[in-house]
């Protein structure tokens, strides 16, 4: 693939700036800027003001819509644009009153909706302004763009990249593994920052062989929820994953210290997580209650000094709708 060297500096060029260089970046994410135009990540919703709309009414608009440039427009023909400073000028210095055309920039540059989001990345390291007017081969005006809108834009499509490149490591990955099987994970006290690693294994392995993804998201729930139980509330155990060829069953055991009171700790909203597990966004008691709700089958059973062992089961052909 050709890529332009189109100098965009990136990362140490200011807060307005995009951190994609053609050096550095990686091919796909390269590709990725040339690839996507302009009109697929701009803003379609324009809000827009007339010339003989006020200072005043646009910073309104501003403030109601949460947006910081107004392209002041004549039929589809944009004329200008008011921006947040214009009007923080025109507040200091008494013209808020004033129609827009008296005070809009003219002086406009303009992106083309068929351009690539490399230009509009480009742009936005060239000049100080924080969103351009995009406008269509008959130059209508037809969206506004921002750095935000290029930074979503991109993980959206970036997202559906890595989805395409897992699925093609996991396709080769399958061809000579089975789905039928089991695995261990060892799961340590208090270890946040491998927790979630064994419901990720599951879930991958599950998507691989094509289980449809509400079981596979039901699993992924049952499983991640035990093994967060294993992170937060036991001494360490373990969650064995056995996959069947029609179903799943997710087991975490632990050796201590149980659960006094099981029936209440399936009740919805409690929780014994210390303010501390709490303050890193654990705890809100709904474990339990959701790995059962999602799972066919659930069972728990827990004893003061031994442990705890749970199990869910869940089916690969769904006698139960998608109940997260
Ligand atoms: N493996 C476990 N060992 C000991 N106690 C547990 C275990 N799993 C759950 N519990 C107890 O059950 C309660 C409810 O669990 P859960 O519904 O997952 O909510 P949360 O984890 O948010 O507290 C926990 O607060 C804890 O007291
Ligand atoms: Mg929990």
């Amino acid at each position: 693939m050709f890529i332009a060297n189109i100098p965009l500096r990136g990362y140490n060029a200011g807060m307005q700036t995009i951190p994609i260089n053609t050096y550095t970046s990686p091919t796909v994410i390269l590709e990725l800027i040339y690839r996507l135009k302009i009109k697929h990540v701009m803003c379609r919703k324009l809000y827009t003001a007339g010339t003989n709309t006020t200072l005043r009414e646009i910073q309104l608009l501003m403030r109601e819509k949460s947006i910081t440039g107004v392209p002041v427009v004549e039929g589809k023909r944009i004329l200008g644009i008011v921006s947040m400073d214009d009007i923080i000028c025109a507040l200091d210095q008494g013209y808020i009153n004033d129609p827009a055309s008296k005070w809009m920039s003219r002086n406009l540059i303009i992106l083309e909706d068929d351009m690539p989001v490399s230009f509009a990345i480009s742009y936005f390291d060239k000049h100080k302004y924080r969103r351009f007017p995009v406008i269509n081969k008959d130059k209508e005006l037809v969206g506004m763009i921002t750095t935000r809108d290029i930074t979503t834009g991109l993980l959206v499509e970036l997202n559906r990249e890595v989805d395409r490149i897992e699925r093609m490591k996991t396709d080769t990955q399958s061809e000579d593994t089975r789905l039928e099987g089991l695995r261990r994970y060892e799961i340590m006290k208090h270890n946040f920052e491998k927790a979630g690693l064994a419901s990720m294994e599951i879930k991958k392995r599950l998507k691989s062989h094509g289980i449809p993804s509400p079981v596979i998201r039901r699993a992924a729930i049952a499983a991640y929820e035990l093994e967060i139980n294993l992170v937060i509330h036991s001494d360490g155990g373990e969650i064995i994953s056995h996959f069947f060829e029609d179903r799943i069953e997710i087991t975490a055991r632990d050796s201590g210290p149980g659960i006094a009171d099981v029936e209440l700790a399936m009740t919805e909203g409690y929780t014994t997580a210390t303010p501390w597990i709490r303050s890193l966004g654990f705890g809100a008691g709904m474990g339990l209650p959701n790995a059962k709700k999602v799972s066919d089958e659930f069972t728990i059973t827990s004893h003061p000094h031994k442990g705890t062992e749970a199990t869910s089961i869940i089916w690969y052909q769904p006698n139960k709708e998608d109940a997260s």
